[in-house]
């Protein structure tokens, strides 16, 4: 089972930390978010293969590295919307897709409603955003929805799971890199991670 990579970074810990106050407002909720997605990136692609380029300066010609294979970036929604600028703030020229699931809240399964994936997602590798991996669910409906896409290359983005989604998350889809901010202690009753930071869709997007 390949290990999450957990994202042990003072930054993270401190954005993580405002994050998770209960009186932390949506304008800041948002910009934290944001703030983490970029820090989260930036470790998940550290290991990407680059080719050597020539770039021309106007100076002279330098050397340069390009990425060898096209990141794209799909955004579960509502909450991986999210994400979306802190993932484009670092790789501007992505194409995005959306994935519509919403989490019944009595059965905690995921109810499909909306997918638009790029014409040339499959020969991309695609960075799959949600903030929370919870039961699971969200983030397998998700990988399947690309697999069926031909998507052969996922790693998944998420601020904060629980044990027991990521478990499931492993062992159903082993092939997929995960990259968190933290891992909490447990689902609680109502199957949310706990102590996490509540529903990430209200606190991004507000709730009156
Ligand atoms: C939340 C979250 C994940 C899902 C995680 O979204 O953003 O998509 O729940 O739960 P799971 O791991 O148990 O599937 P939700 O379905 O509440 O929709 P929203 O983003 O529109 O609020
Ligand atoms: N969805 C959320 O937004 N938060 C949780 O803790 C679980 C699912």
């Amino acid at each position: 089972m390949p290990t999450p990579k957990i994202v042990d970074h003072p930054l993270v810990h401190a954005n993580f930390t405002k994050l998770r106050d209960r009186n932390t407002r949506p304008h800041e909720f948002r910009s934290l978010v944001r703030n983490l997605t970029t820090l989260l990136l930036y470790e998940a692609f550290r290991e990407v293969p680059t080719q050597e380029v020539k770039v021309q300066t106007p100076l002279a010609e330098a050397d340069g590295q390009i990425l060898c294979k096209e990141i794209s970036l799909v955004s579960i929604l509502r909450a991986g919307l999210g994400m979306m600028e802190g993932f484009l703030d670092l790789l501007p020229f992505s194409s995005v897709g959306y994935i519509g699931l919403a989490r019944n809240e009595e059965t905690l399964q995921p109810e499909s409603y909306y997918c638009k994936l790029p014409s040339r997602i499959a020969s991309t590798q695609v960075a799959l955003v949600d903030p929370m991996l919870a039961t699971g669910g969200s983030a397998i409906a998700a990988v399947e929805v690309l697999e069926k896409a031909g998507v052969k290359d996922i790693t998944f983005i998420g601020l904060l799971a629980s044990p027991e989604g990521l478990e499931k998350l492993n062992s159903l889809k082993p092939q997929v890199r995960v990259i968190l901010g933290a891992l909490d202690q447990r689902l609680d009753s109502r199957g949310y991670i706990f102590p996490g930071l509540g529903d990430a869709g209200d606190r991004l997007f507000g709730t009156e």
